[in-house]
């Protein structure tokens, strides 16, 4: 696990640097926090990080935890920090590999982040013209003109406001009755377009990812869930009332989140630290879904400090 306590290194991020593994002089004002992390019981294999020359950055610190998960987390000071630096690594995908396949999650989280890829295409920094995409998961049941519907989501946040081609944008159809049917279309879709490059996730507050909900097993493939009364409890929000929330959905399942080649999450808010904690640093286990993610070789966790605030450190 590591955890980037990063400074202003956007313009690094968005040039493509790995700031993995870079060594040097100690970042001013860390010896403190170093020694805290230290006391608490957390090794430090404090290798720092020193800006190029002349970019003014400030370096960024690496801080090795003694977890030996391939995550990496990134703290963002607060929700347009987190979704800038969530965009950062979505370009940089799009940028080097402009026909790549982009594994997508709607939720308030991530609004932010396609505000800000939308902004750099308008600035003509981005080219969505070869681009595909798989989004996790659908309403079962509603259809695409439904103001609620995944399908609808991603045309308004982002499909309709940059150069992506329709027919390379791919939601599962809530409208197919066939369970069965429509979920075995979609993880074959997947396979033939051969496989997600970068999966974008939220985490919900039990855990869930797509509409993985708590379980006793993890599901495989796609396939069809009925939500839990959290879920709907959460999800309400955005329809006139509970009884409103559609009862089931279809999601991609835990092995075809896993079967991405890298994982994007993103999350923010005091509200969702308890479960950060405890996804990202407690135990393995179906009855937390998103905790399967500490077994993903290439998983970078973008949050912001308030989400942050309860993990071990
Ligand atoms: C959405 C999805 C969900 C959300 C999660 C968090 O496609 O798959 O797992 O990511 O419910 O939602 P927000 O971001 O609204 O807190």
């Amino acid at each position: 696990m590591y955890l980037y306590v990063a400074g202003r290194h956007s313009e690094m991020e968005r040039s493509g640097i790995e700031l993995r593994g870079r060594t040097g002089i100690a970042p001013r004002g860390t010896a403190g926090r170093h020694s805290e992390m230290e006391r608490s019981g957390i090794e430090l294999r404090g290798r720092t990080g020193i800006a190029p020359r002349g970019t003014g950055q400030r370096p960024v610190q690496k801080i090795k935890l003694r977890r030996m998960s391939q995550m990496k987390i990134y703290e963002a000071k607060d929700y347009q920090e987190m979704s800038r630096k969530a965009a950062n690594i979505l370009s940089a995908q799009v940028i080097l590999k402009p026909d790549c396949v982009l594994g997508l999650a709607t939720g308030s989280t991530p609004i932010g982040t396609y505000d800000q890829l939308v902004e750099w295409y308008e600035k003509g920094d981005l080219d969505f013209s070869e681009v595909k995409t798989v989004n996790l998961d659908e309403y079962k049941g509603l259809d695409r003109e439904n103001d609620q519907s995944y399908y609808y989501f991603m045309h308004e946040h982002l499909f309709d406001r940059v150069n992506i081609k329709p027919e390379n944008t791919n939601v599962p159809d809530g409208t197919e009755p066939d369970a069965e049917k429509e979920c075995a279309r979609y993880e074959e879709l997947i396979r033939s377009m051969g496989g997600v490059d970068i999966q974008l996730l939220g985490l919900g507050h039990n855990g869930h990812i797509g509409f993985n909900e708590p379980d006793s097993s993890f599901a495989k493939v796609t396939h069809c869930v009925d939500l839990t009364e959290s879920t709907i409890e959460a999800n309400k929000r955005f329809f006139a009332s509970a009884d409103d929330v559609p009862r089931q959905a279809y999601t991609m399942g835990i092995g075809t989140i896993m079967r991405a080649k890298k994982i994007l999450l993103v999350v923010n808010g005091e509200a969702k630290a308890d479960i950060v904690a405890k996804a990202f640093f407690g135990p393995v286990t179906p009855e937390v879904p998103a905790s399967i993610l500490q077994l993903h070789n290439d998983v970078v966790i973008v949050a912001d400090s308030a989400a942050l605030s309860k993990i071990p450190r």
